[in-house]
């Protein structure tokens, strides 16, 4: 698919972005990123101790007449977007404390679903001159969806990945743009506000997937563009200034996009997980008979609910493990062993046969896990014919 209705895509737009909204295919997009004039309404300029001027945003198209038709103009191309949002995508807007609560409302009035604000807190803020504020060091991005059922887009695993294994926050910590990747003409900034590409990469990343169609109404210098582009997803953007659409279009050109398989989400493929009540329900383990500690020392025996009874003490495989360890926690499924044939195997044995057999998809990178066949444990009955058999026919 090249095209979005009659627009194409991959390509900068010029020109106003709630006109250009208005050519796009409703439920068409699969993620927005919008960075909308701030209404900052600076009053004359900020100068440092030293007299140097501060490099303030104070562009043209930052100026609105009035809070009303900042309202307004936000109304219209939030609700155009609500228009060309898919139900599985997602939008996120960033603002600062002088936009982002008007944003806000309006967005929520338009029927969009809140999932998370994200504070985006700058490692390197400007300073605050003046010394009558507390220093501005963060803006906060609104991440929504299109209604409050949509079944969107979060690759939550892949998220924790990114963050040693931890769940990520709603803080993210990200410097300013500065340096290397921070465009310049001239020796001056192209462009006031151009956002970190980590700021995006994380948005994208988290909320789309490969050859996703990303969205940005304001686009600027092209960070959204560039970073899609890089992450092998497909982006059209509008913004109303040609320099900055000349100055975007030249990023562009020097961004190589990613192989596909370096984009794929495996880590989210996990395998699921067999819960040891799983192993009772297929007749791999009889309710009533015993499970054993590898030395055979210990046992306990298995009830109806999937507990373990152990020395008058009832609890899950994991419990009773760890009592007997005398541990605060314990992974039950290395310590219990079953009698078969005469010989203890492992009941996470059992686990893996069970997997194997039940829960082996063709299309998951969990395929990829191989079990050895003759290592294969057939359940004897499942619990249900165990239940039937107790019934007696009258
Ligand atoms: C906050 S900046 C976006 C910066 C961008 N995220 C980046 O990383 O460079 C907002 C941009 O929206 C553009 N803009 C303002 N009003 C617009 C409109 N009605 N249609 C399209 N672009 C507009 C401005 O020219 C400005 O470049």
């Amino acid at each position: 698919m090249t095209k979005l209705g009659t627009l194409d895509l991959n390509k900068i737009y010029q020109g106003d972005c709630i006109e250009l909204l208005k050519k796009l295919p409703e439920n068409s997009v699969d993620l927005i990123f919008a960075d909308p004039p701030y209404n900052l309404q600076l009053n004359g300029e900020l100068y440092r101790p030293n007299q140097t001027k501060v490099d303030a945003v104070n562009d043209a198209w930052d100026k609105f007449e009035s809070k009303e038709d900042y309202d307004t103009f936000t109304t219209l191309w939030l609700k155009e977007c609500h228009r060309v949002l898919k139900n599985s995508g997602s939008i996120w807007v960033i603002g600062t404390y002088h936009n982002i609560f008007r944003v806000g409302t309006i967005l929520q009035n338009i029927g969009f679903w809140i999932l998370n604000d994200i504070i985006w807190i700058k490692t390197n803020p400007m300073p605050n001159f003046k010394g009558t504020r507390f220093n501005n060091a963060h803006e906060t991005l609104i991440w929504a969806t299109k209604s409050k059922s949509s079944n969107y887009t979060f690759h939550y695993h892949s998220m924790k990945v990114m963050n040693d294994d931890l769940q990520m926050r709603s803080d993210w910590l990200i410097p300013i743009c500065q340096g290397e990747e921070r465009i310049k003409v001239n020796g001056q900034k192209a462009h006031s506000t151009q956002k970190p590409a980590e700021l995006l990469y994380r948005i994208i990343i988290s909320t789309s997937n490969h050859d996703d169609i990303v969205l940005d109404p304001f686009s600027g210098s092209g960070t959204t563009a560039a970073v899609a582009k890089r992450l092998g997803r497909k982006y059209i953007a509008f913004e109303r200034e040609p320099f900055y659409v000349k100055i975007a279009n030249e990023r562009l050109e020097k961004i190589i996009p990613l192989e596909k398989p370096l984009l794929e989400y495996k880590i989210e493929k996990r395998k699921p997980k067999v819960p040891f009540g799983c192993l009772i329900e297929k007749g791999y383990v009889k309710i009533g008979e015993n499970l054993f500690s590898r030395d055979g020392k210990y046992f306990a025996q298995v009830q109806a609910d999937a507990s373990l009874l152990f020395n008058g003490i009832a609890g899950s495989i994991h419990k009773i493990s760890a009592a007997i360890l005398k541990k605060e926690n314990h992974n039950g499924w290395s310590f219990w062993y079953i009698r078969r044939d005469n010989k203890l195997i492992s009941i996470d044995q059992l686990r893996h046969d069970y997997e194997n057999k039940f829960l082996k998809s063709k299309d998951s990178a969990y395929k990829e896990i191989q079990f050895e066949e003759n290592s294969i444990h057939e359940p004897e009955e499942s619990f249900l014919s165990y239940a039937n058999n107790g019934i007696q026919s009258v």
